[in-house]
């Protein structure tokens, strides 16, 4: 499957879910994570210096069967099969034309909306659910990283059912953060990684 971590808001959590999400889906198969901002947190996090990851998937064998790549949205088509990933997860900046163009060419299965308690996170939803319906068929779910499912619902109280869906709330761990990407390890109780595991787990069923 392929997962896009979105907001058009920087610091909500989008690279944090992305390497979270690629650790979970490592138990149903080898992954591709492409890092589509120039901050390159999900390099950083996997230990890969972005420039070493500009041409092409770069194996992180300590991660178990996972790739890294820094892409430019025109390269972005091959990448996953270069390297024969059952699951690619794309890490994005926060910029609307950019999320278009890569929604185009790697059409995503999911969008996960990462949304930390944050100043516009929440009063932007409504901007970016429109943006993300418009631009790809694939099923919006809002991560609630510290955030009360229930004022993502207030803030989305016009969006008819079903246009998008609340995934369990994730904790916000403000310290753990931090270090997660310095230390290169998890911030959300991985392995166990409960809410995030239940979310993804349920997806890659067959
Ligand atoms: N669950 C969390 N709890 C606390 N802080 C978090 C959490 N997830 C992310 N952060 C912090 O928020 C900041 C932005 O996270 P990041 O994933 O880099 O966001 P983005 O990719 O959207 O810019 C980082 O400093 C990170 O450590
Ligand atoms: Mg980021």
């Amino acid at each position: 499957m392929t997962v896009l971590c979105y907001h058009h808001k920087g610091g909500v959590g989008k690279s944090t879910t992305a390497v979270h999400v690629a650790l979970t889906l490592l138990d149903d198969g080898s992954v591709l994570v492409i890092d589509g901002d120039t901050q390159a947190h999900s390099c950083a996090f996997f230990g890969v210096p972005p420039a070493a990851a500009e041409d092409g998937p770069v194996a992180v064998p300590a991660a178990g069967a996972l790739w890294v790549a820094h892409a430019e949205n025109s390269r972005l088509r091959r990448l996953p099969k270069q390297v024969g990933a059952d699951h690619v997860v794309v890490d994005l900046s926060a910029d609307f034309e950019r999320m278009a163009r890569v929604a185009t060419t790697l059409p995503p299965d999911l969008v996960l909306l990462c949304t930390k308690p944050h100043t516009g996170a929440l009063r932007d939803l409504p901007a970016v659910v429109n943006a993300l319906v418009r631009e790809t068929t694939a099923e919006v779910r809002v991560v609630p990283i510290g955030v009360d499912p229930a004022e993502i619902d207030a803030a989305l109280a016009a969006f008819p059912a079903g246009s998008y869906v609340v995934a369990d709330p994730v904790s916000y761990v403000p310290d753990e953060a931090e270090r997660s990407f310095e230390e290169r390890r998890p911030v959300w109780d991985f392995p166990t990684c409960t809410a995030l595991r239940a979310e993804y787990d349920a997806l890659t069923d067959p």
